[in-house]
């Protein structure tokens, strides 16, 4: 799994951001799912160069071999996809897989790296009954990051998952602390097994300001499988 690690965007070429660009900054400031539209419409060209280049973002990598370490296996859903980063990293492993993600223009760039069977436009924070798919695997990177996508929309992906599915989501360890996660994890206790918790960077060495130590945590459990009473 080491390539998973080596992966990295230093080929990319890097470049300032001015004050109306999308960005880091901006991105941690979303509080609604509209503000979330409009900034990811509006990055989506630009976001593997701009922000997973300048900011050695690593955490797909990290998602991506968790998730094959502990065994998981298609069909997977990847949840707020964006640009198809963890796709990418998942596709010689798992297959098929599908994105799903608020933005359409997100999807459009992911759509390009031709990894993915179907994308969504779809949002996680409401119940989802469109796609009449479940999946085997269910990953996430940087999608519960701070803002609007909080701990009830485990609820809503669980729909997506067979019984026995491997989760494998990161949450920003601050948005972690904020919704409080811990408590969501708790009251899942009947509904899922194996829960493992995995602090990991979001970036790597060559990551540049204020953010650039924080941390993820990644949540990794199976769907409990139901048993008929006898
Ligand atoms: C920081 S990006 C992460 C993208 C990708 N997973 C990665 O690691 O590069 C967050 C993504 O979550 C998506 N997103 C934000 N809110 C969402 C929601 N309510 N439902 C679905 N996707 C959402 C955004 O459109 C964006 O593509």
């Amino acid at each position: 799994m080491l390539f998973l690690l080596a992966f990295s965007f230093k080929d990319c070429c890097f470049s300032a951001m001015n004050d109306d660009s999308p960005s880091l900054k901006a991105a941690y400031a979303l509080s609604s799912v509209d503000d979330n539209r409009r900034l990811y419409a509006a990055w989506a060209k630009d976001y593997d160069r701009e922000f997973a280049g300048d900011m050695d973002y690593i955490l797909p990598q990290h998602v991506a071999r968790l998730f094959v370490d502990y065994g998981g296996k298609g069909p997977v859903l990847d949840v707020g996809a964006g640009t198809g980063l963890l796709g990418q990293l998942l596709y010689d492993y798992c297959e098929p897989i599908d994105a799903l993600d608020l933005s359409q223009e997100m999807l459009h760039a992911a759509a390009q790296k031709n990894v993915y069977r179907h994308l969504d436009a779809v949002d996680v924070t409401v119940p989802i009954d469109q796609l009449g798919r479940r999946y085997d695997g269910i990953v996430s990177s940087g999608t519960f990051t701070h803002g609007h996508v909080g701990p009830d929309a485990i609820d809503n992906l669980f729909a997506l998952a067979r019984d026995g599915a491997l989760f494998c989501l990161s949450i920003n360890k601050n948005h972690w602390s904020e919704k409080d996660f811990g408590a969501k994890f708790e009251s899942l206790r009947s509904k899922i097994v194996d829960l493992t918790l995995v602090d990991v960077p979001i970036y790597g060495a060559n990551a540049v300001g204020p953010n650039r130590d924080d941390v993820g945590v990644i949540a990794m459990f199976r769907k409990s499988v139901i048993t008929p009473a006898s």
